[in-house]
């Protein structure tokens, strides 16, 4: 038994005849070798077909792809979206100023989030984003009151929360009434009465978001079923909308799952509106992320040590909580695949990294035949693994790949102590 299960490989992943995992052309090992470990591989290859994927579902239909930056921000990921065609999702001045300074046009930007302040509303709307996803009574004052500030009207849309339980892990999920997003689905008429009363905002249209990581497409339509209830609602009540923002939140396999395509959820979402509105729906926004990169990239990281303490073997490797929290957090299942095959033992493994927390594990009980110094490749780590890192244990961040054209092109080296001294003061 060799232990090396490929089975969950992603396309752009394979082993060559010599055992060694070769990604989109350039071998793993090697990438290790002249960047170290650990450090994010990305493949562009596989973010430009699953957006491919997207599009092709969409034909013939008025809309449009907002990517959800928080998934992956780098600036080489933003701007191959830019380059794409994609518009934005972004949830904070900070996701505002990564995707202009790749020369995004703002009004390809919708601007969600539950906390939005003062200063990002301002500087949101002299970029001139396209629509502000609304998610509160209290943030409709505020938009109105730094638009009247600037002389200025602020498009807008109330992100509806439809009560509709997503089917996944409870801390992203989104759309329930205990969840804090949106304004609550019996309480949007109201708010949307009262955006249209302020004198600057313009309502445009309407917004749900109700979780990620959703396998099924049965909650996606649950939710549609709520916001179109309400656009005829509010139609009856006077007020049009110019498009609807359907959110994001499509899953992706980390193991085992069986998320629908991007054809069959557009599908059935389409053949809703379509039934809905047989003249055709307004534009049609969504806002994927994980589905759009998390399968294109993988954590590479080495092992340190083999440890056993009697009823426990542990792998402790490189990496930690601190590149991939995902595990600890929501208990998320990565695939661990050894870069290289081994004739070691098969041994079932704790995989676990340096940091001094009982919750710093990658992966637990993986059978796997591995010796002290050999590589691992973390799948699916393309969404939400970088973005998520921190510099705990003084720990800096670590590099992210792309690799374009077979070569593996740095996209953010590893950041030094220096840079992480060079911000800190002492008394
Ligand atoms: N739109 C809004 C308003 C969101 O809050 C999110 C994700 C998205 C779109 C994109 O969702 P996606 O298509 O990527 O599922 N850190 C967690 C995921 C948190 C998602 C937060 N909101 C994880 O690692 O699973």
């Amino acid at each position: 038994m060799t232990a090396v299960d490929d089975s969950h490989l992603p396309a752009w992943i394979q082993r060559d005849d010599g055992g060694r995992l070769v990604a989109d052309g350039v071998l793993l090992e090697s990438i290790a070798r002249e960047f170290g470990t650990p450090a994010y591989v990305y493949s562009r290859r596989a973010i430009e077909q699953t957006f491919a994927a997207f599009v092709a579902a969409l034909v013939g239909r008025d809309a449009l792809l907002c990517y959800a930056v928080k998934a992956n921000s780098s600036l080489a990921v933003l701007d191959l979206f830019r380059r794409m065609g994609a518009g934005f999702d972004i949830v904070s001045g900070g996701e505002l100023e990564r995707v202009l300074f790749t020369g995004a046009a703002a009004d390809r930007i919708v601007f969600s989030g539950v906390g939005k302040s003062t200063v990002e509303i301002g500087r949101a709307l002299q970029a001139g984003v396209r629509c502000f996803n609304v998610e509160s009574e209290a943030e409709l004052e505020r938009i109105d009151r730094v638009a009247g500030d600037l002389g200025r009207r602020a498009p807008v849309s109330i992100r509806v929360n439809p009560d509709v339980d997503a089917a996944t892990h409870p801390y992203i999920s989104t759309g329930l009434k205990r969840n804090k997003f949106g304004i609550a689905h019996d309480r949007a008429l109201a708010a949307y009465r009262r955006a249209a009363q302020l004198p600057n905002l313009s309502v445009q249209g309407i917004d749900c978001h109700i979780g990620s990581q959703i396998t099924e497409v049965a909650p996606f339509l649950a939710a549609l079923d709520k916001v179109l209830e309400l656009v005829d609602q509010l139609a009856d009540d006077g007020i049009a909308l110019s498009h609807l923002d359907l959110g994001g939140g499509l899953g992706i396999r980390y193991v085992d799952e069986n998320p629908p395509s991007p054809r069959t959820l557009m599908d059935a979402i389409f053949d809703r509106l379509d039934r809905w509105r047989p003249g055709g729906p307004p534009p049609v926004l969504f806002e994927f992320g994980r589905a759009l990169v998390g399968n294109a990239g993988v954590l590479l990281t080495r092992i340190e040590y083999l440890k056993s303490n009697g009823e426990h073997n542990f792998a402790v490797v490189d990496a930690a909580m601190t590149e991939l929290l995902r595990p600890t957090l929501y208990e998320a299942w990565h695939e661990v695949v050894p870069v290289q095959r081994s004739t070691a033992v098969p041994t079932h493994y704790d995989i676990v990294g340096p940091v001094c927390e009982s919750g710093d594990w990658l992966a637990r009980g993986r059978l796997l035949a591995v010796e002290a110094g050999d590589l691992l490749a973390v799948l699916s780590a393309g969404a939400y693994a970088a973005q998520m890192a921190s510099n705990y244990n003084t720990r800096p961040l670590v590099p992210e790949l792309m690799i374009s054209d077979g070569q593996a092109v740095q996209i953010r080296p590893r950041q030094s102590l220096t840079e992480i001294f060079a911000t800190e003061r002492m008394l």
